[in-house]
This record gives C-alpha cells, structure tokens and sequence, in this order.
C-alpha cells in the first residue's frame, strides 16, 4: 500500500528558531510515519521579499536543512530537496499563470498585509503577488494531498484548490487537490509574548548555546503585574509557563512551580532557571545532531542534491500529463 503524499516548503530566510521546531518540524517529523513525505527549501519563495540581497541564501538552506534533520526529519524517508534545483516548479506556475484571474491572488489576506508590514521592502512586484500560486506549483507538481501547514497559510490553500479546480475544468483531470493538516500546537510567544519572529528580535534559536538560551530565558516577559515575588501572579497566558508546558517534562515540577506563582511563594528567577535547565535538556541532543551534519557539509550538500534529483524524476512525470493536457505535444 502507498501511502499518501504530503508536501511542505520553508522559506531560507534565517536561522531556525523554537517556533519552527514547535509550529511544524515536529510535526514533519511526526508525519514520516504515515505519509510519503517531501520537504522542501522554498528557496524561490524567499526572494519574493528577499530579492534584492541574495546572498544569504543559499547558507540559510543547508543550515536550516541541518536543523530539519536535527529535528528528526529522516533523508531516508522522506525526500529532502531545493525548490530551485526543480525548474518544473515555474513550468508548472508559468501554466497556472494563464489560467489565474490577478483579483484572486490581490484578494488573498497575506497579500495585502505582508505588503503594509514590510514597508522597507518594495513588495508591488509580480513575483510576490504569485507567491500563493507558486506554492499552489510546488504542491500540485507531486500529487500532494496533504500540506501541514499553520493557521496563517489555510488561504494559500483554499486558493490552490480553486486554482487546480479551474485548471482541470479546462484541461481535464490533471491536477489533484490538496488539504491543509494543521498543525496541532498553539502558536508558541516569542520572548517578549508578540509572535516568535526574527523581525522581532525575539526567538530562541535552534543553534543557540545553553548560555545563550538561559540568558535569553532570564530576559522573557512574564506578568507585568508581579513587581516582586511575593504577589500573586497569573499563570495562563504567562509566556514562562506556555514554554513550561511545551518543553518541561516534569509535570510535577510545573505543578509545583505553577501553585506557587499563584501563591506569590515562587520568584521568577527560579521558575526561569528550571526553564531553561528543561529547555537545555530537550535542545542538547539535537545540538548534538546538528554539529554532526554540520560538520560534513559536502555530504549535506549531496543528499539535498539527490533529493532533488529524486523529486525531479516526478515532477518530470507530471509534467508530460500536463503538457498533455494543455495539449502543447510536437
Ligand atoms: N508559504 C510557506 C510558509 O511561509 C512556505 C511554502 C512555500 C510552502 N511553498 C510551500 C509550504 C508549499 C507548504 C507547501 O510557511
């Protein structure tokens, strides 16, 4: 039996940081079991915003492929690849292109949105109004059914399928649909409880030390209201007890810490210290695994490469039943 194919890109743009980890490598991860996965640089996708200083590029590929591997993504099961080193990709959103009227991807809400946030950037290219529909490309071109993706990308998807949709009205069945998994965790605070995002200065960064995570913990906001350890303080919502939850295992010692932050018996240097001693637990073995692969860069470099070559033999495939179906054979 084969199993359903699922496919996922991320953007080369920085450093991996726990909202990654938590917000979907996990889950990647998780998904080798029961799907025929394909895990991707959406390299192209960065230079939608990134065009004009590209130079970083390529490095933040093999370092955040490092990180996916870290986490637990297997290049023995699932296939790793570069968007770019596919060129079937912009084949395929070359043709999605004649079909897709402009009105649908203006009306797609990260549009508008990403383009007032990032006033520094001059987003008004075409490249960046066909973000949503290059993605709809890197989907379709493996038959993927499902995209694990969060909360954020649903649009980009209710979009793909309305996009495959009117190419299969014209063309016949070519293209398959795809639904979103979403991922199951919560948004996980960044440092200062805004969403965790390098713009904002305040991750956690998969490649940081134990210094760096527990003078990062130190600094994290927490009750505002708790101006001395003897007040009672609130613990939902509280970003020190979301991460205690997500990352301490010792439910006991949460307990504890949580009844006593309630009570105003507990300071916020132990409730951190016990954070980031979790936290440093949880991050070291994959550290550790990161070194490793970092350390034989050719060797990372390969398997990306071969992933690509894999994922071409594909794309190549769906390709010839596109051709055929927009009926330009010679
Ligand atoms: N837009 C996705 C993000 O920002 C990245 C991405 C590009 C993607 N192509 C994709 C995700 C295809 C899933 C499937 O997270």
């Amino acid at each position: 039996m084969t199993k359903p194919r699922v496919v996922s890109g991320m953007r080369p743009t920085g450093q991996l940081h726990l909202g990654h980890l938590v917000g979907a490598l996990k889950n990647w991860a998780a998904l080798q079991e029961r799907y025929d996965c394909f895990y991707f640089v959406a390299d192209w996708h960065a230079l939608t915003s990134e065009y004009a200083s590209t130079g970083a590029i390529t490095g933040y590929a093999l370092d955040n492929v490092a990180d996916w591997i870290a986490a637990g993504v297997d290049p023995e099961r699932s296939t790793i690849f570069v968007q770019s080193l596919v060129p079937e990709h912009a084949e395929l959103y070359l043709l999605l292109s004649m079909v897709v009227p402009v009105p649908w991807l203006e009306r797609v809400p990260t549009y508008k949105e990403q383009q007032e946030q990032l006033t520094e950037k001059d987003l008004s290219t075409l490249g960046f109004l066909g973000y949503p529909l290059l993605q709809t490309a890197d989907v379709a071109i493996y038959d993927g059914r499902f995209v694990p993706v969060g909360e954020d990308q649903v649009p980009h998807l209710e979009l793909s399928r309305e996009v495959v949709r009117r190419f299969n009205q014209f063309y016949g069945d070519v293209l398959v649909e795809a639904q979103p998994l979403l991922t199951p965790v919560p948004r996980l605070p960044g440092l200062d409880n805004r969403k965790m995002s390098k713009s904002y200065g305040n991750t956690i960064d998969l490649a940081d030390d134990a210094d760096a995570v527990l003078k990062k913990v130190k600094q994290m906001y927490t009750d505002p209201k708790r101006i001395r350890a003897d007040i009672p303080g609130t613990v939902e919502g509280n970003p020190v007890f979301v991460y205690h939850d997500a990352f301490n295992p010792d439910t006991a010692e949460v307990d504890d810490l949580k009844t006593r932050y309630r009570a105003g018996t507990v300071g916020d240097v132990e409730v951190k210290t016990k954070l980031a001693r979790a936290m440093n637990a949880m991050l070291e073995p994959m550290r550790e695994r990161r070194r490793e692969v970092m350390a034989k860069p050719d060797r990372l470099r390969e398997m990306a490469i071969e992933g690509s070559r894999k994922a071409r033999t594909i794309a190549h495939a769906t390709m010839e039943r596109v051709r055929d179906g927009v009926r330009l054979r010679y």
